[in-house]
């Protein structure tokens, strides 16, 4: 079906029916097992009446019941125009990947590539073609619950990945039927929720937004991605489900957008909780001028439109541009063609948890986890005897927040993990928040009877996500007084720790001899820890979000500004400069950091002349070697900080990096090309470009380590 023949089926169709390809309810409308209307969805109007004219659905679904609700809406809907089913696949379908912020930490757009195919492929076998994925909003306050589902705090590693799982949802053949159609979100700026509180107010300058904020959303348009979901807060006042400046101006017009636009769930009739809707009529035509199409999980469209539209007749022309967008989706699909888009139980039986999903999501994991600290005690060997305690030593709720297709059962658990690998391990599993003292008697007689101690700790899987955001940030109570009590034993202990935010890490790092941060490492979690604990893997992740000391620090990031008065370069002023009295300034570990179980140097930079402009780029290198004892992955990091600039300018900001493999004893050259579009920014008029000037370019292996040389940019004239 082509735009001519898109455009004489719009003409076709009633009011009505343009309203309801408009609307998105749950599949439990049409009685998918184990789906219930709960919430929003008990408080719909009208939807029995109406459910042969939505658009869309999401929620629960497999193949079986996909092929059944199609058959069923395509004999009731007038004009068979063909359902469309979405869902949250974030990190996987049934077999679960680590979650995004883990992913992101192997700095590897292939790993998040390769997570969104079998996402899809896996998806896809169960009957859905949307998914809501990939969320780059950039995140700095690890109270969010959020943070979990986001790629960190820096805007160009955002964009990369964001755009990589694009890549991998959708291929570059939508109407391949193992493919999904791609739903960027939340925009814009969801992650800079005020006090870290879920849906709460953002406020963030036109600079912020353009410089940090915005970038990563328009990248993953870029890569092609099919829909946009609008963000549940307010942007400087107006709700993002109401922000014609946001959805019209910057989507539409400045980046050209044509694909879907999709509220939240509920977000249309939240404009009147927000305070700028008196009624659902008011919220319906708030969000339709700001452009929303698709309206998920309520009915205001429904209700109010009819006679909306035949109040404002202009409004008749938002609808045709919304039907538009959702049909050509629909087309992009290949589902006018086959409405089934092949699918059977058959395949999804073979596609689901297949083996090679499985390698996948172990190496995602390896590749994931961030070795913090590590003082000659991992890798283990199988002569140790090892004492596992802690509430994930057997534990298979390893999949984390926005796993809601996944099953922990078929997850690995540590134990298992290193029992598979032939380590001498014995267990003792605890509570996450409450530890009788009975339980730490049974620790320390476990302890007493081994060599090393692996404490298994962490959040609770919903103590992140949607929702989940905390206060407090450290580990409970029991936790640490576990830890203190195996510290009294005087053995080694390493910590695998377990959570979907940067956790408060001081007194565990006081305590532990090692620190391997797992995340929710997803369905090969148990197997994936043991191949870093036993050495099988040389850990390899970095981390793209900070680590505080303490909460009280939030927010905390590696690409701040220097302030007037610097702390670090006013070290003889003991007070009046940019500090906590009580508290260290900086991170407890920093952006970019990770340890390996090999040391990397690095050589001086060699920047030639150091002279670039806007023609003529500079290629800069470096010499890195693997001085042993294992192969490893080094993650080498390109930082620049521009010295004098229109406005301030972060004391360091990532504009390259990359990853390269080494045996011990081998150095490598590696090579960078500097071009002037990487040193700029957005100017107070809001237009990009670099200044001419000094910047310092620092290389090294993470955001607070490297060598650094000065380069200058002669001419930003084309
Ligand atoms: C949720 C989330 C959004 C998700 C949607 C559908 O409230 O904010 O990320 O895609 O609803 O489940």
């Amino acid at each position: 079906m082509n735009t001519t023949q898109i455009e004489a089926l719009i003409k076709q169709m009633t009011r009505m029916e343009k309203i309801g390809q408009m609307t998105q309810i749950t599949t439990s409308f049409f009685n998918v097992d184990g789906a219930k209307a709960t919430g929003t969805a008990s408080r719909m109007k009208d939807v029995e009446q109406h459910k042969w004219i939505v658009g869309s659905v999401l929620g629960k679904l497999d193949a079986k019941s996909m092929l059944r609700i199609q058959r069923d809406y395509l004999q009731h809907n007038r004009l068979g125009i063909p359902l469309l089913f979405m869902t949250d696949v974030v990190h996987g379908y049934k077999t679960i990947f680590p979650v995004p912020l883990a992913l992101s930490c192997s700095w590897n757009p292939d790993v998040l590539r390769r997570t969104a195919r079998v996402s899809a492929v896996e998806a896809a076998a169960a009957g859905f073609q949307v998914t809501f994925s990939p969320m780059v909003d950039l995140v700095r306050d690890p109270r969010w619950g959020r943070v979990m589902e986001s790629f960190g705090e820096d805007r160009l590693l955002l964009g990369q990945f964001g755009a990589a799982m694009v890549e991998g949802y959708q291929t570059d053949d939508l109407q391949q039927s193992d493919t999904l159609a791609a739903c960027v979100k939340h925009f814009a700026g969801y992650g800079a929720a005020e006090g870290g509180k879920d849906y709460n107010t953002v406020d963030l300058s036109p600079l912020s937004l353009y410089n940090d904020y915005l970038p990563p959303y328009q990248q993953a348009l870029q890569a092609g991605a099919r829909l946009m979901m609008a963000a549940f807060n307010t942007l400087n006042g107006v709700p993002a489900t109401a922000n014609t400046w946001l959805l019209q101006h910057i989507l539409r017009e400045q980046w050209g957008f044509d694909g879907t636009l999709i509220s939240d769930w509920g977000a249309v009739k939240e404009l009147i909780p927000h305070g700028v809707a008196a009624s659902s009529a008011d919220a319906a035509r708030l969000s339709l001028q700001a452009g929303i199409e698709i309206e998920m999980m309520t009915t205001a469209y429904i209700e109010a439109l009819p006679e909306l539209c035949e109040q404002h007749p202009e409004l008749e022309q938002k609808l045709d541009e919304a039907v538009k967008h959702i049909l050509q989706l629909k087309q992009e699909l290949g589902l006018f063609d086959d409405p089934y888009r092949g699918v059977s139980e058959a395949r999804e039986q073979e596609m689901i948890l297949h083996p090679n999903h499985r390698h996948a999501a172990r190496e995602a994991a390896v590749q994931s986890m961030v070795l913090l600290k590590n003082q000659q005690v991992l890798p283990l060997n199988s002569t140790q005897k090892l004492a596992l305690i802690g509430p994930y030593a057997d534990n298979r709720h390893l999949l984390g927040p926005w796993s809601v297709d996944g099953d922990p059962q078929h997850a690995v658990t540590v134990l298992e993990g290193l029992q598979q690998q032939g380590m001498q391990v014995q267990s003792l599993s605890t509570d996450d928040s409450h530890i009788e003292e009975e339980v730490l008697h049974q620790a320390i007689e476990l302890i007493q009877q081994s060599d090393v101690i692996l404490l298994a700790l962490g959040e609770r899987e919903e103590w992140s996500g949607e929702a989940g955001s905390r206060a407090h940030i450290g580990l409970p109570h029991d936790q640490l007084k576990l830890l203190r009590i195996a510290a009294a034993a005087g053995k080694p202990i390493v910590v695998v720790l377990f959570a979907g935010r940067p956790i408060e890490l001081e007194e565990v790092a006081r305590y532990a001899d090692a620190i391997l941060l797992a995340w929710f490492p997803g369905t090969e979690g148990g197997h994936a820890v043991a191949d870093i604990v036993t050495g099988r893997c040389n850990p390899s992740g970095r981390l793209t979000m900070s680590f505080p000391y303490h909460s009280g620090q939030i927010p905390v990031h590696y690409n701040h500004l220097n302030t007037g008065r610097p702390a670090h370069l006013l070290t003889q002023e003991k007070r009046y400069k940019t500090q906590y009295l009580d508290v260290p300034n900086e991170a407890l570990y920093p952006f970019g950091y990770g340890l390996g179980y090999s040391e990397f140097g690095y050589g001086n930079i060699d920047a030639g002349t150091g002279e670039l402009s806007a023609n003529c780029p500079l290629h800069v290198s470096i010499s890195v070697t693997n001085h042993g004892p294992y192969a490893g992955c080094e993650t080498v990091q390109v930082y620049i900080h521009d010295r004098v600039a229109e406005i301030a300018r972060p004391v360091r900001e990532l504009i390259a990096y990359e990853q390269i493999q080494l045996n011990p004893g081998e150095t490598a050259q590696v090579d960078y090309t500097i071009s002037a579009d990487m040193l700029g920014y957005y100017h107070t008029d809001l237009q990009y470009r670099a200044d001419p000037g000094e910047f310092e370019l620092i290389i090294g292996p993470d955001s607070r380590h490297g060598s650094s040389v000065t380069i200058r940019l002669l001419s930003n004239e084309t």
